[in-house]
């Protein structure tokens, strides 16, 4: 029995996944909505009602979701294009602008998101926000021996820097590119534009969360009279 957020998210990734068309080459997203998206392109794959569907994934959990579901990987020193990018978001503001990386992948999102002639977003209506920064910590992923002088130069900008630590780790949470994440709460984020610059230029930086003019589509799953809906 699937909760209410996880049936958003099941009917938005379902959604997602027939939009792929064959002879594509698809970005893989990371997180559990795009999980669902993935589950359903395997399973169309398997029906024979797609053929020829590559993968780009962007962590290492995409990469084991698409072994799991039989979808074939590529990496782009092979392939010149990513036709769609299907991927999920922490928060989206009305202009499309994301914060994305609540699973410590948003550096390759980027890479991968940022290539894709289509960026299809997945997400639930509980991520839609008026003003990103409002309900979500940015992360920033930063190589460890500048993570002192970075947190501090958050904090300059305005910010309230947090390492974060893991879960069911003793220490902080390291990423698929062996960094550290920091999470800054930054209250409604007046520039998304500026700020994902700025925080990019300090010496150090991997990357930061604010996916700010890539995506182009985004789909929200709803509730609606109790009913999985997609909008
Ligand atoms: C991963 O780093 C994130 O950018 C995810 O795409 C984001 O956290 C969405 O995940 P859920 O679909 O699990 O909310």
């Amino acid at each position: 029995e699937l909760d209410a957020a996880n049936l958003m998210k099941q009917a938005v990734g379902k959604a997602a996944a027939d939009r792929v068309k064959s002879n594509t080459i698809v970005g893989l997203g990371t997180g559990s909505t795009t999980a669902y998206a993935l589950e359903f392109i395997g399973d169309r794959l398997k029906k024979g009602e797609l053929e020829n569907v590559v993968g780009i994934p962007t962590s290492f959990q995409a990469e084991v979701l698409a072994r799991k579901y039989g979808i074939p990987l590529t990496t782009l020193d092979v392939v010149d294009r990513i036709d769609i990018a299907i991927d999920g978001a922490d928060e989206v503001d009305p202009q499309k602008n994301l914060i994305k990386g609540g699973g410590a992948a948003h550096t390759r999102e980027k890479i991968v998101d940022a290539l894709a002639e289509t960026f299809l977003v997945v997400v639930d209506s509980g991520k839609l926000v008026d003003k990103l920064g409002s309900t979500f910590l940015l992360p920033v992923e930063v190589i460890p021996m500048a993570l002192t002088p970075v947190m501090r130069a958050l904090a300059k900008l305005g910010g309230k820097p947090e390492l974060r630590m893991g879960i069911k780790k003793a220490g902080p949470i390291v990423t698929d590119q062996g960094n550290l994440v920091i999470d800054v709460k930054f209250d409604a984020i007046a520039d998304p534009a500026e700020l994902e610059k700025t925080i990019n230029n300090l010496p150090g930086v991997l990357e930061n969360g604010l996916f700010v003019g890539v995506a182009d589509v985004i789909l929200v799953g709803e509730i609606i009279d109790g009913q999985p809906t997609v909008r």
